[in-house]
C-alpha cells in the first residue's frame, strides 16, 4: 500500500500502471476504460456484474481484462479481486442503487460494497498509489429539504461543509477511504453534476431517457414536450458533466503525483463542465436533432409526466428496435422515466464551481460546451469543439458517424441503442454477434 514507487510485476512487458475500474460498464467507467487501454503502459481490470456489454474494449485490447463480480457478495469479491495484486490505481465509479438514495440502507449497502473491495485489494496490492472515488454534487445538499424556492443560486465549492440532514452515502464512502487509506495511500474524490454519456447499466441516465423519448415521439408523431416545473424549464438548475470530462479528471488526479505526493489526506474536486444551460434554451434544438415536432408556446407542460406518458410504450420501443434492426434492448434499460420526472421538477439548484481544478491546472476541460445553447445552433450540421487538450479518438476512425460531445444530438436518435454499447464498431445497423 505504499505511496512510494515499488517494483511493478508487469515491468517486464512495458506495463507501468494497472487500473482497477469498479463500475466499468457505467457512464464514466466505460469512457475511462476506453481511454486507459489506448494509452501505452496501462493495463485495465474492469469490474461489474454483467459482462455482455464490454466487447468494444476486450476484443481490441489485450490490456483489458473484464472481471465479473458482484461486489455485494463478500466471498466472491475476496476470491476474484485478491488475485489483482498488481493494481496501482483504483477508480471507484460504481454504487449500489437498490435502496432509496438518502436511506440508511443505501449507506450501509454502499459501505459494504466498498469495504469488500478494499479488503480484497488493498492488502495485496503493494504498489497501490492512488484511489479515485466518484460521488457527485449531491454532496452539497440534502434531498430532504426544506428547499427555499426563492433562494439565489449558490455555487458550491469543495470547501462547503457537509449537510447534517438525512443520510448521504457519499459521506460514508469518503469516511471509509479516510479510515482505510490516510497515512498509506493517496486518494481523491470527484463530484460530477448530471452525467452526460451512454450506458445501459445506469439507473440515472437522463440522456438515455431523452433519446428514447425523442425516438418514440418521432415514431408516433408526438410532440416533444418538456414535462416539469417552470423554474426548471427557465432557469439554470443543475450542472452538466460530460462523462469524458469526468474520466479525464480521474486520470489527471490519479496520475499527477505533484497533487498528492505530500499527503494521503484525500482531495476533493468538483467535476463539472462549466457553462450552464436552461432546458428552454436548448429544447427546440434538441427536438430538431431528433427530428421531432416542438410546438412553439407549448413545448413545456407542468402536467406532462414521462412515467405516465411512456408507461405503455414498451411495445413501441420493441417495434422500433425490430423495424430498424437495432441491437435488442428493453426500453426500461435505457430510459428511467421517474428520474426524468424528478430531474425536471428538481426543487433546488445544484450548481458548482470549477475554480479548484482550473486553479490546479487541470487543463482537461475540452467539453465545457456540452449542452451550451450557444453551440446548439440548429442550423449547424456539425459542431466543432474547442479541444484544448484533445482526447485521442483516432482508434475510432472507422465508425460511420462521428463520436463527439454532440453525437447523440447530431445523429438520428434511432441509432441510440447501438451507439450506447457498440460505438467503436463499424456495422452500426447490424446486430452485433457478440451480444448473443
Ligand atoms: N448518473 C448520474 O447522472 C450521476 C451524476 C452525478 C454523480 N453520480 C454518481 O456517480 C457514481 C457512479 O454512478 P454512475 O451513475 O456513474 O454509475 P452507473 O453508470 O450507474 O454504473 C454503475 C456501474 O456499477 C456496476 N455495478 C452496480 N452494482 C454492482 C455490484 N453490486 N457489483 C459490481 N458492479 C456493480 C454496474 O454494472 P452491473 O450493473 O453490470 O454490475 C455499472 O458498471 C455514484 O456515486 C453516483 O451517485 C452519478
Amino acid at each position: 500500500m505504499a505511496a512510494q514507487e515499488t517494483e511493478n510485476p508487469e515491468a517486464g512487458n512495458g506495463i507501468e500502471h494497472v487500473a482497477a475500474i469498479f463500475g466499468v460498464t457505467g457512464l464514466v467507467g466505460k469512457v475511462l476504460a476506453r481511454e486507459l487501454v489506448t494509452k501505452p503502459k496501462w493495463k485495465v481490470y474492469g469490474i461489474a456484474r454483467n459482462p455482455e456489454i464490454m466487447p468494444p474494449i476486450d476484443q481490441r485490447s489485450s490490456n483489458f481484462h473484464f472481471i465479473q463480480c458482484d461486489l455485494l457478495n463478500r466471498s466472491e469479491t475476496e476470491e476474484r479481486l485478491s488475485l489483482l495484486q498488481d493494481v496501482t490505481h483504483v477508480f471507484w465509479l460504481t454504487w449500489a442503487s437498490q435502496y432509496q438514495l438518502d436511506s440508511v440502507e443505501c449507506c450501509e449497502q454502499n459501505k459494504a460494497m466498498m469495504s469488500n473491495a478494499l479488503d480484497a485489494i488493498v492488502p495485496k496490492a503493494k504498489a497501490l498509489k492512488h484511489v479515485s472515488l466518484q460521488t457527485g454534487m449531491k454532496h452539497y445538499v440534502s434531498l430532504q429539504g426544506p428547499f427555499d424556492d426563492e433562494a439565489e443560486a449558490r455555487y458550491y465549492d469543495e470547501d462547503c461543509p457537509r449537510v447534517d440532514k438525512g443520510c448521504n452515502f457519499y459521506y460514508v464512502l469518503e469516511d471509509l477511504l479516510k479510515e482505510r487509506l490516510v497515512g498509506k495511500v493517496a486518494w481523491s474524490v470527484h463530484r460530477p453534476g448530471l452525467l452526460i454519456g451512454g450506458s445501459r447499466r445506469t439507473v440515472y441516465n437522463f440522456m438515455g431517457g431523452l433519446c428514447v423519448f425523442g425516438t418514440i415521439c418521432k415514431h408516433l408523431n408526438l410532440p416533444f414536450v418538456f414535462g416539469g416545473t417552470k423554474r426548471c424549464w427557465e432557469e439554470t438548475c443543475i450542472d452538466g458533466s460530460d462523462a469524458r470530462l469526468v474520466a479525464q479528471q480521474h486520470i489527471w488526479a490519479a496520475t499527477n503525483v505533484d497533487l498528492y505526493s505530500h499527503s494521503t489526506d484525500g482531495q476533493s474536486y468538483n467535476a463539472i463542465n462549466g457553462p450552464s444551460f436552461t432546458w428552454k434554451e436548448i429544447w427546440t434544438a434538441l427536438g430538431e436533432k431528433f427530428g421531432v415536432e416542438v410546438v412553439h408556446g407549448s413545448a413545456f407542460s407542468e402536467e406532462f409526466w414521462y412515467s405516465k406518458s411512456m408507461a405503455d410504450k414498451k411495445e413501441v420501443w420493441k417495434e422500433i428496435v425490430a423495424e430498424k434492426g437495432l441491437v435488442q434492448t428493453e426500453m426500461e434499460n435505457l430510459a428511467n422515466w421517474e428520474f426524468l420526472d424528478v430531474l425536471f421538477r428538481c426543487p433546488f439548484k445544484l450548481l458548482g464551481t470549477r475554480n479548484k481544478v482550473d486553479r490546479l491546472g487541470n487543463s482537461c476541460n475540452p467539453l465545457a460546451d456540452t449542452l451550451n445553447p450557444k453551440c446548439l445552433s440548429v442550423k449547424q450540421k456539425r459542431v466543432h469543439f474547442r479541444y484544448k487538450h484533445s482526447i485521442d479518438y483516432r482508434h475510432m476512425k472507422e465508425i460511420v458517424l462521428p463520436y463527439d460531445v454532440f453525437a447523440w444530438w447530431q445523429l438520428d436518435a434511432i441509432f441510440l441503442s447501438l451507439l450506447l454499447d457498440y460505438l467503436p464498431f463499424p456495422n452500426l445497423c447490424k446486430e452485433n454477434p457478440t451480444t448473443s
